[in-house]
């Protein structure tokens, strides 16, 4: 290689070094906004488990295909995450209605529908393959107060002002629109309604679970103020998750 050719090509090596060197040292310098009004952002560089898309500083993880249904439903998720525990704590009323947002196999909707004597649950999710699962063991259970909704990405699909609990346990980390979603689900709270929320707890780094699966209870305060919903206590009665409870209104705007 000449040296007149080395000198020529010099500039452009310097130009791509510099390009990695951005996407390396500042990957969120290299952003694709969906649009200029979203809140959301695109990242190149980013986990493995993660979609590339942030939200508030948070990467949104990958959704939990129903080819894990299995798991969802495994033997030892008692012993593990104490889901009875879960359904006690919620402190249901007989004639409640709970919307199980993300509901996958339903698990936890038929751990809450005996409950409801007089009301039901709306077990939502965004894969038809999950809502199968769902019809299934109602006739298996022989649970008639089960609804499976199919949602989209961005709706949750319920009518206004018809729940009073939205649950979400291991959902609401992998949602691509969370505020577009939690926006719907605050429409659909009762005016005294209340948003559960159960998630691994994201400031212990010995919950082996993967980190885009775990939140932190900041992050979770964070977004949902950021639709409107007011914090009022976090339950940390389970073994590796945070359970947390928010109202639409702040009742001290009544006193
Ligand atoms: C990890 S699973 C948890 C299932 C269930 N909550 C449980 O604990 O057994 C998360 C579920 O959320 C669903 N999901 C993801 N995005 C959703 C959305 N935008 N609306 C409703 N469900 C969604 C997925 O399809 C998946 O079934």
């Amino acid at each position: 290689m000449s040296y007149n050719y080395k000198l020529k090509i010099l500039p452009f090596i310097v130009i791509f070094l510099l390009i990695v060197e951005c996407l390396l040292v500042y990957p969120t310098s290299i952003v694709r906004a969906d649009s200029l009004s979203t809140p959301y952002e695109q990242r190149i560089i980013h986990s493995p488990d993660g979609i590339g898309k942030y939200y508030m500083g948070r990467e949104i993880a990958k959704v939990m295909g129903y080819i894990g249904a299995g798991w969802l439903e495994r033997p030892s998720r008692e012993g593990e995450e104490q889901p009875s525990k879960i359904v006690s704590l919620l402190n249901l009323k007989p004639n409640d209605v709970v919307a199980d947002i993300g509901a996958g196999t339903g698990y936890l909707s038929f751990r809450i529908a005996p409950l409801l004597t007089a009301g039901k649950v709306l077990a939502v999710d965004v894969q038809p393959e999950m809502l199968e699962i769902i019809e299934l063991f109602k006739k298996e259970k022989n649970i008639t107060n089960v609804e499976p909704i199919l949602a989209t990405l961005s709706d949750p699909n319920l009518p206004s002002e018809s729940i009073d609990l939205a649950l979400m346990v291991d959902a609401y980390h992998e949602l691509e629109y969370p505020q577009e979603v939690m926006q719907g689900i605050v429409k659909a709270l009762k005016p005294s309604g209340r948003v559960v929320l159960v998630e691994y707890r994201g400031e212990n780094p010995f919950i082996m679970i993967k980190g885009l699966h775990k939140m932190t209870q900041k992050q979770v305060r964070k977004e949902m103020q950021a639709v409107g919903l007011v914090w009022r206590e976090t339950k940390n009665l389970l073994p590796q998750q945070h359970l947390m409870v928010f109202e639409k209104h702040d009742s001290s705007d009544f006193s």
